[in-house]
C-alpha cells in the first residue's frame, strides 16, 4: 500500500552537479574536459527527467562562490551554458520545456544575460517540464535579496507593517510560484548543500550519491527516484496519520 505523503515520484528534483574537475583529474585531464564531460551528462538527466514525468528539475550551474575558482575556469564554465543554451534551446522547445533562471542576475555581463532571457521567453508558455537553472545562484544571497525587497514593500507601504511572514518571503525568492524540492541529489559523495536552496529545502529529502557527475548516467538517475519512493516523509507529522479519537 502507498502510504499517505510518500509519492512515488517526486514533483520536484534538485541536482548539485558536482565532481566534474575531480573526474578529469582521474584521467589526468584539465578540468575544463570535466566541464564538458558533465555537460553530456546534462543532457541525458533532463531528457530522462522530462520523460518519466518530473515537474520540476533544478540544476545547480553555477554558485555566487564559484566565482573563487581561475579566471579560466569561469571563462569555461560561462561558456558551456552558452553553448547549453544556443545548442539546446530548440531541442527543450520542442520538448515543451519551460527554462527558468534563478540567482543574482544583478552583475552577469549582458551577451550571457540576454541568452538567459531568451530562454526564458521562449519557452515562457511551455506547459511540460521546468527546468530550473541555478546560475550565480547563492541561497544567502537569494534569501537577503527578497528580504530587502520585503523591506521595500513595506515602507512604499505596498504590504502592511506586520506583512513579514513565511508566505511573503517565498513570494520574493527567486523560486517564487516553484514548489520546494521533494529530492535533492548530490553527485561526488560530498554531503552538504554549499548554500544551494537553503530556504527551500526544509524537508526536502536528501540523496548524497558517489557518483562524479559525468559518471552519473541515466540508470543513476532512475535509481535515485526509486530510492525516493521508498522514503517516508512526515514533515514533522505521524506517517502514518494515526486517527484521532472521535474523527
Ligand atoms: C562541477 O564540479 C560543479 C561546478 C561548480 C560547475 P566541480 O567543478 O566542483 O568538480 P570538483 O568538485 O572540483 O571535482
Ligand atoms: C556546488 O559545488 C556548486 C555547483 C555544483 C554549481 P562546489 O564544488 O562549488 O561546492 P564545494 O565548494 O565543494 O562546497
Ligand atoms: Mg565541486
Amino acid at each position: 500500500m502507498t502510504s499517505f505523503m510518500s509519492p512515488a515520484l517526486p514533483e520536484h528534483v534538485a541536482i548539485i552537479m558536482d565532481g566534474n574537475g575531480r573526474w578529469a583529474n582521474a584521467r589526468n585531464m584539465p578540468r575544463a574536459y570535466g566541464h564538458r564531460q558533465g555537460m553530456e551528462t546534462l543532457h541525458t538527466v533532463v531528457r530522462t527527467a522530462g520523460d518519466v514525468g518530473i515537474k520540476y528539475l533544478t540544476l545547480f550551474a553555477f554558485s555566487s562562490e564559484n566565482w573563487r575558482r581561475p579566471e579560466t575556469e569561469i571563462i569555461d564554465l560561462f561558456g558551456l551554458l552558452k553553448t547549453f543554451v544556443r545548442r539546446d534551446l530548440a531541442e527543450l522547445h520542442a520538448r515543451d520545456v519551460r527554462v527558468r533562471v534563478i540567482g543574482d542576475r544583478a552583475n552577469l555581463k549582458s551577451d550571457i544575460l540576454n541568452l538567459l532571457i531568451e530562454a526564458e521567453q521562449k519557452t515562457r508558455n511551455n506547459g511540460g517540464m521546468t527546468l530550473v537553472i541555478a546560475f550565480n545562484y547563492g541561497a544567502r544571497d537569494e534569501i537577503t535579496r527578497a528580504v530587502a525587497a520585503l523591506v521595500r514593500d513595506i515602507r512604499s507601504g505596498d504590504v502592511a507593517d506586520d506583512g513579514v511572514t513565511e508566505e511573503a518571503i517565498s513570494a520574493r525568492l527567486d523560486t517564487a510560484g516553484i514548489p520546494d524540492p521533494d529530492l535533492i541529489i548530490r553527485t561526488s559523495g560530498e554531503e552538504r548543500l554549499s548554500n544551494f536552496l537553503l530556504w527551500q529545502s526544509a524537508y526536502s529529502e536528501l540523496m548524497f550519491v558517489p557518483e562524479y557527475w559525468p559518471d552519473f548516467g541515466k540508470d543513476n538517475f532512475l535509481a535515485a527516484l526509486a530510492q525516493y519512493s521508498s522514503r517516508n516523509r512526515r514533515f514533522g507529522g505521524l506517517n502514518p496519520p494515526v486517527s484521532v479519537a472521535g474523527s
